[in-house]
């Protein structure tokens, strides 16, 4: 983004197209530079863009060079300056000084070499799938955590009220995030991250064939946007993004991006403040929201279900799903529980 779009992506979460229109854009994407390379790059007007290994991924032309004010962005876009915000710690404390625009010119497609680039789909190919399976609906499912149960009721229910329209064949398109976003180049992964991206992917895979979702109607792709924790504001662009990828229906229960407050004992954001916005937000208006409400494991009935808050004693909230040993049967398919407990073991034998 130059400073126009810049500065309209943080006082406005959106932005003005020449045509006049306004599309959501709740989070700029920018690149910061230090004062090193913005003396390096002087009145030059266009900037190669080189991958870790030094490769050339992609020309920035026509730049522009401004001032990145790090504490108003992180400000505005997360509402607080408390220190321990995991993106900003990562990305944006030890980034440079200037931020950079101009027009990206990609010169190909990014590949990791991890095994999963085939699920990075980009948006036209995802639009080229759906309509390849003749999909007349697309219900986007963001997410972040391994699927489980209760996860999977939103999918299928969705999927229900979807068919209870007169929809004969909705898509659910899958898109977990996957962006690896430690170090300052997140172009390149670690091994730390890839082992992560495919511990996640297996997981998804047991789903699928467990039967817990069906594949004939589900797609599976990487969502490759680093994640924020920004709940409400960062939501908007979860949306936004989805749409440009196919989607006209999307999904949204608690807490969407959210997090437990870095300094004090809550969560930072309301919980239904996500989808409250969602249903609100400029430049969204054709998007059709489903909101949903909490899901727990119902005890009584031995399974994930929605809340209800008249019998709250049979309902348990697992949060912190590795520090149990065993989960309540019912609350993710076991396939994938093996996959998720192997990972975490894993961690603790480094
Ligand atoms: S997110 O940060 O990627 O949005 P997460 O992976 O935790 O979060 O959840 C994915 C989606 O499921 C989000 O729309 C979130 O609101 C919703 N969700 C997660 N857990 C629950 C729950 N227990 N009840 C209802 N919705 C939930």
């Amino acid at each position: 983004m130059r400073e126009e779009e810049y500065l309209q992506s943080l006082h406005f979460n959106s932005l003005r197209l020449e045509d006049g229109s306004i599309v959501n854009m709740s989070l700029p994407i920018v690149l910061a530079i230090d004062d090193a390379t913005k003396e390096a790059i002087g009145e030059s007007p266009d900037v190669a863009l080189a991958g870790q290994g030094g490769d050339l991924v992609a020309i920035l032309r026509r730049v522009q060079i401004f001032k990145h004010n790090k504490e108003e962005r992180i400000a505005r876009t997360w509402g607080t300056t408390a220190p321990g915000l995991p993106y900003v710690e990562k990305a944006i404390d030890p980034a440079g000084d200037w931020l950079i625009g101009g027009d990206l010119e990609l010169l190909e497609p990014i590949k990791y070499n991890d095994g999963l680039d085939h699920y990075r789909l980009t948006p036209a190919e995802l639009r080229a799938e759906f309509d390849r399976r003749g999909a007349d609906a697309v219900f986007a499912f963001q997410l972040r955590n391994p699927v489980h149960n209760g996860h999977a009721l939103l999918m299928n229910d969705t999927r229900r009220r979807l068919l209870d329209l007169g929809f004969k064949n909705p898509l659910l398109l899958l898109h977990p995030w996957g962006f690896h976003q430690t170090g300052r180049r997140s172009l390149g992964r670690s091994d730390g991250a890839a082992q992560e991206g495919e511990f996640h992917f297996k997981i998804k895979s047991f789903v699928l064939e467990d039967g817990v979702l069906d594949p004939e109607t589900t797609i599976v792709a990487i969502f490759p946007s680093p994640m924020h924790y920004a709940g409400p504001t960062e939501v908007q662009w979860h949306a936004k993004a989805r749409i440009n990828a196919g989607a006209n229906f999307y999904i949204v229960g608690r807490d969407p991006a959210g997090m437990g407050h870095p300094l004090e004992k809550r969560d930072l954001y309301d919980p239904d403040h996500g989808k409250k916005v969602l249903s609100m937000a400029p430049g969204l208006e054709k998007l059709n929201i489903l909101p949903f409400k909490v899901a727990a494991y119902d005890t009584a009935q031995g399974k994930m279900a929605f809340f209800d808050p008249s019998r709250a004693k049979d309902f348990l909230f697992i949060s912190g799903t590795k520090k149990r040993r065993e989960p309540p049967s019912g609350f993710m398919c076991p396939g994938g529980w093996e996959v998720l407990v192997n990972y975490y073991k894993s961690l603790q034998a480094k």
